[in-house]
Protein backbone atom coordinates (compact mmCIF):
# COMPACT_ATOMS: atom_id res chain seq x y z
CA UNK A 1 0.00 0.00 0.00
CA UNK A 2 1.16 3.00 -0.44
CA UNK A 3 2.11 5.49 2.02
CA UNK A 4 -0.30 8.03 2.86
CA UNK A 5 -0.32 10.73 5.82
CA UNK A 6 -3.04 12.81 5.03
CA UNK A 7 -4.90 14.14 7.83
CA UNK A 8 -2.56 13.11 10.18
CA UNK A 9 -1.16 14.81 13.40
CA UNK A 10 3.17 14.95 13.59
CA UNK A 11 3.51 14.79 17.40
CA UNK A 12 6.45 12.00 17.86
CA UNK A 13 7.98 9.82 15.80
CA UNK A 14 7.31 6.99 17.67
CA UNK A 15 3.66 7.68 16.11
CA UNK A 16 5.15 6.85 12.29
CA UNK A 17 6.67 4.06 10.64
CA UNK A 18 10.06 3.41 9.39
CA UNK A 19 8.42 3.54 5.94
CA UNK A 20 6.16 6.37 6.85
CA UNK A 21 9.58 8.28 8.10
CA UNK A 22 11.51 7.03 4.96
CA UNK A 23 8.49 8.75 2.57
CA UNK A 24 8.53 12.06 4.42
CA UNK A 25 12.57 12.26 3.81
CA UNK A 26 12.26 10.95 0.03
CA UNK A 27 9.20 14.08 -0.12
CA UNK A 28 11.84 16.27 1.34
CA UNK A 29 14.59 15.64 -1.08
CA UNK A 30 12.27 16.12 -3.70
CA UNK A 31 10.51 18.89 -2.41
CA UNK A 32 14.33 20.40 -2.08
CA UNK A 33 15.01 19.73 -5.91
CA UNK A 34 11.78 21.56 -7.00
CA UNK A 35 12.77 24.25 -4.72
CA UNK A 36 16.52 24.79 -6.13
CA UNK A 37 16.09 23.83 -9.46
CA UNK A 38 12.97 26.76 -9.33
CA UNK A 39 10.02 24.21 -10.00
CA UNK A 40 6.96 25.40 -8.40
CA UNK A 41 5.36 23.66 -5.74
CA UNK A 42 2.76 25.82 -4.59
CA UNK A 43 0.04 22.60 -4.57
CA UNK A 44 -1.70 24.03 -1.24
CA UNK A 45 -2.52 27.25 -2.18
CA UNK A 46 -5.41 28.89 -0.38
CA UNK A 47 -4.81 27.28 3.09
CA UNK A 48 -3.86 28.69 6.15
CA UNK A 49 -1.72 27.83 9.08
CA UNK A 50 -1.43 29.13 12.48
CA UNK A 51 2.17 28.81 13.87
CA UNK A 52 2.06 28.77 18.34
CA UNK A 53 5.24 29.56 19.73
CA UNK A 54 4.89 29.52 23.72
CA UNK A 55 8.59 29.47 23.40
CA UNK A 56 11.52 31.67 20.89
CA UNK A 57 12.56 30.03 17.67
CA UNK A 58 14.44 31.19 14.78
CA UNK A 59 14.65 28.08 12.14
CA UNK A 60 11.54 26.38 13.28
CA UNK A 61 9.54 29.91 13.27
CA UNK A 62 11.27 30.95 9.89
CA UNK A 63 11.14 27.51 8.23
CA UNK A 64 7.33 27.08 8.64
CA UNK A 65 6.56 30.28 7.76
CA UNK A 66 8.94 30.23 4.15
CA UNK A 67 7.91 26.96 3.57
CA UNK A 68 3.97 27.43 3.95
CA UNK A 69 4.81 30.13 1.61
CA UNK A 70 6.68 28.07 -0.91
CA UNK A 71 3.83 25.88 -0.68
CA UNK A 72 1.05 28.42 -1.09
CA UNK A 73 -0.22 28.94 2.04
CA UNK A 74 -0.97 31.82 4.18
CA UNK A 75 0.20 31.89 7.89
CA UNK A 76 -0.69 33.48 11.58
CA UNK A 77 2.05 33.46 13.74
CA UNK A 78 1.06 33.53 17.72
CA UNK A 79 4.14 34.58 19.86
CA UNK A 80 4.77 33.57 23.96
CA UNK A 81 2.72 36.76 24.72
CA UNK A 82 -0.08 37.39 22.17
CA UNK A 83 -2.53 34.82 22.26
CA UNK A 84 -5.25 33.76 25.06
CA UNK A 85 -3.72 30.06 24.98
CA UNK A 86 -3.41 28.59 28.36
CA UNK A 87 -4.26 32.04 30.44
CA UNK A 88 -7.26 32.72 29.47
CA UNK A 89 -8.63 29.84 27.34
CA UNK A 90 -7.51 26.01 27.36
CA UNK A 91 -5.86 23.91 25.27
CA UNK A 92 -9.09 22.69 24.38
CA UNK A 93 -10.92 25.45 23.55
CA UNK A 94 -7.78 26.55 21.72
CA UNK A 95 -8.05 23.32 19.29
CA UNK A 96 -12.04 24.12 18.92
CA UNK A 97 -11.40 27.07 17.87
CA UNK A 98 -8.36 27.67 15.72
CA UNK A 99 -9.40 24.33 13.96
CA UNK A 100 -12.33 26.48 12.48
CA UNK A 101 -10.23 28.86 10.97
CA UNK A 102 -7.32 27.30 10.54
CA UNK A 103 -6.17 23.89 8.05
CA UNK A 104 -3.20 23.08 9.88
CA UNK A 105 -1.87 24.29 13.71
CA UNK A 106 2.14 24.27 14.28
CA UNK A 107 2.88 24.36 18.09
CA UNK A 108 5.53 24.69 20.08
CA UNK A 109 5.74 24.43 23.92
CA UNK A 110 6.95 22.79 27.47
CA UNK A 111 5.63 19.49 28.07
CA UNK A 112 4.77 16.68 25.43
CA UNK A 113 1.09 16.32 26.86
CA UNK A 114 0.14 20.16 25.85
CA UNK A 115 0.52 19.12 21.90
CA UNK A 116 -1.04 15.94 22.61
CA UNK A 117 -4.69 17.78 24.18
CA UNK A 118 -3.88 20.02 21.01
CA UNK A 119 -4.28 17.52 18.68
CA UNK A 120 -6.67 15.47 20.53
CA UNK A 121 -9.46 18.38 20.38
CA UNK A 122 -8.15 19.68 16.95
CA UNK A 123 -9.92 18.57 13.50
CA UNK A 124 -7.22 19.53 11.69
CA UNK A 125 -3.49 18.33 11.86
CA UNK A 126 -1.10 19.54 14.87
CA UNK A 127 2.34 19.90 14.28
CA UNK A 128 5.59 19.30 17.38
CA UNK A 129 7.41 22.46 16.60
CA UNK A 130 9.48 21.10 20.34
CA UNK A 131 8.13 19.90 23.41
CA UNK A 132 10.09 19.09 26.39
CA UNK A 133 10.14 16.03 24.97
CA UNK A 134 10.50 15.67 21.52
CA UNK A 135 11.51 18.02 18.72
CA UNK A 136 10.44 15.58 15.95
CA UNK A 137 10.94 18.33 13.10
CA UNK A 138 14.37 18.97 14.07
CA UNK A 139 14.99 14.98 13.47
CA UNK A 140 13.43 14.92 10.05
CA UNK A 141 16.04 17.54 9.42
CA UNK A 142 18.77 15.72 10.51
CA UNK A 143 18.02 12.28 9.32
CA UNK A 144 17.85 13.95 5.71
CA UNK A 145 21.21 15.90 6.62
CA UNK A 146 23.02 12.14 7.23
CA UNK A 147 21.55 10.35 4.30
CA UNK A 148 22.90 13.02 1.93
CA UNK A 149 26.02 12.96 3.70
CA UNK A 150 26.82 9.19 4.16
CA UNK A 151 24.36 8.00 1.23
CA UNK A 152 22.70 6.21 3.99
CA UNK A 153 21.08 6.13 7.53
CA UNK A 154 21.04 2.86 8.03
CA UNK A 155 24.00 1.74 10.10
CA UNK A 156 24.65 5.05 10.59
CA UNK A 157 26.42 4.71 14.03
CA UNK A 158 25.36 8.54 16.35
CA UNK A 159 27.23 9.58 19.24
CA UNK A 160 25.18 11.89 21.16
CA UNK A 161 27.03 14.19 24.11
CA UNK A 162 25.23 15.85 26.86
CA UNK A 163 21.36 16.28 28.58
CA UNK A 164 20.74 12.95 26.44
CA UNK A 165 17.21 12.90 28.58
CA UNK A 166 16.12 16.06 26.70
CA UNK A 167 14.30 16.58 23.85
CA UNK A 168 17.25 16.11 21.60
CA UNK A 169 18.25 13.16 23.17
CA UNK A 170 15.09 11.40 23.35
CA UNK A 171 13.85 11.66 19.90
CA UNK A 172 17.30 11.21 18.05
CA UNK A 173 17.30 7.75 20.23
CA UNK A 174 13.54 7.32 18.16
CA UNK A 175 14.74 8.99 15.16
CA UNK A 176 18.10 6.38 15.14
CA UNK A 177 16.03 3.58 16.16
CA UNK A 178 13.61 3.66 13.68
CA UNK A 179 16.11 3.95 10.45
CA UNK A 180 18.34 1.07 11.63
CA UNK A 181 20.93 3.30 13.20
CA UNK A 182 23.45 2.67 16.39
CA UNK A 183 22.53 5.61 18.97
CA UNK A 184 24.96 6.39 21.62
CA UNK A 185 24.30 8.50 24.60
CA UNK A 186 27.42 9.77 26.26
CA UNK A 187 26.67 11.50 29.87
CA UNK A 188 26.56 11.16 32.76
CA UNK A 189 24.43 9.25 34.85
CA UNK A 190 21.35 11.09 35.69
CA UNK A 191 20.97 12.49 31.97
CA UNK A 192 19.48 9.40 30.07
CA UNK A 193 16.67 8.98 28.65
CA UNK A 194 14.30 7.31 30.95
CA UNK A 195 14.02 3.79 31.02
CA UNK A 196 10.12 3.08 29.46
CA UNK A 197 11.27 5.32 26.15
CA UNK A 198 14.80 3.82 26.57
CA UNK A 199 13.35 -0.09 26.21
CA UNK A 200 10.49 1.11 23.18
CA UNK A 201 13.76 2.19 21.42
CA UNK A 202 15.38 -1.08 22.10
CA UNK A 203 12.82 -2.82 20.97
CA UNK A 204 12.32 -1.07 17.70
CA UNK A 205 16.41 -0.95 17.42
CA UNK A 206 15.95 -4.98 17.47
CA UNK A 207 13.61 -5.14 14.14
CA UNK A 208 15.60 -2.60 12.53
CA UNK A 209 18.97 -3.65 13.18
CA UNK A 210 19.95 -0.67 15.01
CA UNK A 211 21.26 -0.74 18.31
CA UNK A 212 20.59 2.08 21.80
CA UNK A 213 23.62 2.51 24.20
CA UNK A 214 24.66 4.02 27.11
CA UNK A 215 27.89 4.79 28.13
CA UNK A 216 29.31 8.14 30.72
CA UNK A 217 32.55 7.62 28.89
CA UNK A 218 33.74 10.64 26.53
CA UNK A 219 36.19 9.11 24.79
CA UNK A 220 34.18 5.64 24.06
CA UNK A 221 31.27 7.23 23.62
CA UNK A 222 33.16 8.32 19.97
CA UNK A 223 34.03 4.71 19.06
CA UNK A 224 33.16 4.66 15.55
CA UNK A 225 30.96 6.96 15.65
CA UNK A 226 29.94 8.96 12.27
CA UNK A 227 28.02 11.21 13.86
CA UNK A 228 28.96 13.51 16.87
CA UNK A 229 25.83 14.94 18.36
CA UNK A 230 25.28 18.09 21.09
CA UNK A 231 23.08 20.59 22.27
CA UNK A 232 22.79 22.99 24.69
CA UNK A 233 23.32 22.21 28.05
CA UNK A 234 20.54 23.90 29.30
CA UNK A 235 17.33 23.95 27.58
CA UNK A 236 14.29 26.84 26.83
CA UNK A 237 11.90 27.04 29.84
CA UNK A 238 15.38 25.49 32.60
CA UNK A 239 15.79 27.75 35.39
CA UNK A 240 18.90 29.77 34.52
CA UNK A 241 20.36 28.62 38.54
CA UNK A 242 20.53 25.22 37.18
CA UNK A 243 23.41 26.68 35.10
CA UNK A 244 26.00 25.92 38.09
CA UNK A 245 25.16 22.30 38.08
CA UNK A 246 25.29 22.00 34.30
CA UNK A 247 28.98 22.92 34.00
CA UNK A 248 29.98 21.20 36.79
CA UNK A 249 28.19 17.36 35.25
CA UNK A 250 28.43 18.12 31.39
CA UNK A 251 31.73 19.59 30.63
CA UNK A 252 33.87 16.75 30.66
CA UNK A 253 31.21 15.71 27.81
CA UNK A 254 32.23 18.78 25.99
CA UNK A 255 32.94 17.94 21.89
CA UNK A 256 36.26 19.03 21.48
CA UNK A 257 38.64 18.03 18.92
CA UNK A 258 39.65 14.91 21.27
CA UNK A 259 36.27 13.82 21.07
CA UNK A 260 36.34 13.89 17.23
CA UNK A 261 39.68 12.60 17.26
CA UNK A 262 37.85 9.56 19.06
CA UNK A 263 35.35 9.02 16.45
CA UNK A 264 35.36 7.16 13.26
CA UNK A 265 37.19 8.83 9.78
CA UNK A 266 35.43 10.77 8.24
CA UNK A 267 32.67 11.59 10.68
CA UNK A 268 31.08 14.38 11.46
CA UNK A 269 29.66 17.14 13.68
CA UNK A 270 25.94 18.13 14.32
CA UNK A 271 24.11 20.55 16.89
CA UNK A 272 20.30 21.73 16.33
CA UNK A 273 21.00 24.96 17.08
CA UNK A 274 21.31 27.61 19.12
CA UNK A 275 24.53 26.59 19.99
CA UNK A 276 27.26 28.55 22.44
CA UNK A 277 30.51 27.65 20.57
CA UNK A 278 31.84 30.72 21.85
CA UNK A 279 30.81 33.73 24.00
CA UNK A 280 29.53 36.13 21.74
CA UNK A 281 25.98 35.70 22.75
CA UNK A 282 24.06 37.38 25.28
CA UNK A 283 23.35 34.40 27.58
CA UNK A 284 26.75 32.72 26.49
CA UNK A 285 28.96 35.83 27.43
CA UNK A 286 27.64 35.64 30.94
CA UNK A 287 28.30 32.13 31.38
CA UNK A 288 31.66 32.03 30.10
CA UNK A 289 32.72 34.87 31.93
CA UNK A 290 31.41 33.36 35.17
CA UNK A 291 33.09 29.66 34.84
CA UNK A 292 35.79 31.17 32.92
CA UNK A 293 35.24 29.22 29.49
CA UNK A 294 35.45 29.73 26.17
CA UNK A 295 32.74 27.91 24.98
CA UNK A 296 30.44 25.35 26.30
CA UNK A 297 28.81 22.72 24.40
CA UNK A 298 31.00 22.04 21.86
CA UNK A 299 34.56 24.12 21.20
CA UNK A 300 34.79 26.98 18.45
CA UNK A 301 37.37 25.04 16.16
CA UNK A 302 34.87 21.67 16.26
CA UNK A 303 31.94 24.04 15.38
CA UNK A 304 33.73 26.01 12.41
CA UNK A 305 35.58 22.87 11.24
CA UNK A 306 34.87 21.21 7.88
CA UNK A 307 33.52 18.62 9.68
CA UNK A 308 30.42 20.56 11.08
CA UNK A 309 27.72 20.06 9.16
CA UNK A 310 25.02 22.23 11.40
CA UNK A 311 24.28 24.65 8.42
CA UNK A 312 23.28 21.91 6.34
CA UNK A 313 21.21 20.57 9.33
CA UNK A 314 19.26 24.67 9.52
CA UNK A 315 18.58 24.25 6.06
CA UNK A 316 17.08 21.06 5.81
CA UNK A 317 14.79 22.30 8.69
CA UNK A 318 12.98 24.21 6.02
CA UNK A 319 12.85 21.32 3.04
CA UNK A 320 11.79 18.70 5.86
CA UNK A 321 9.11 20.66 7.60
CA UNK A 322 7.46 21.45 3.59
CA UNK A 323 7.50 17.72 3.26
CA UNK A 324 5.67 17.11 6.93
CA UNK A 325 2.52 19.91 5.66
CA UNK A 326 2.66 18.35 2.43
CA UNK A 327 2.00 14.77 3.60
CA UNK A 328 -0.38 15.59 5.90
CA UNK A 329 -2.64 18.60 4.54
N1 LIG B 1 16.77 23.96 16.21
C1 LIG B 1 15.72 24.74 16.49
O1 LIG B 1 14.60 24.27 16.74
O2 LIG B 1 15.97 26.06 16.47
P1 LIG B 1 14.99 27.25 16.88
O3 LIG B 1 14.81 27.16 18.37
O4 LIG B 1 15.66 28.49 16.42
O5 LIG B 1 13.66 27.02 16.18
N1 LIG C 1 17.21 21.42 23.86
C1 LIG C 1 17.02 22.69 23.20
C2 LIG C 1 16.72 22.50 21.76
C3 LIG C 1 16.58 23.77 20.98
C4 LIG C 1 16.27 23.54 19.54
C5 LIG C 1 15.92 23.45 23.90
O1 LIG C 1 14.86 22.85 24.17
O2 LIG C 1 16.09 24.62 24.20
Amino acid sequence: MPVSLKGRHFLKLLDFTTEEIIYLLDLAADLKGKKKNGIPHDTLRGKNIALIFEKTSTRTRCSFDVAAHDLGMNTTYLDPSSSQIGKKESIADTARVLSRIYDGIEHRGHGQEIVEELAKYSSVPVWNGLTDEFHPTQILADLLTIRERFGRTSGIRLAYYGDARFNMGNSLMVGCAKLGMHFVACAPAGYFPGNELTEKCKAIAAETGGSITFTSDPTLGAKDANVIYTDVWVSMGEPADIWDKRIRDLSPYQVNSAVMASAAPGAVFMHCLPSFHDCNTEIGGLVCEKYNMDALEVTNDVFESPASIVFDQAENRMHTIKAVMAATL
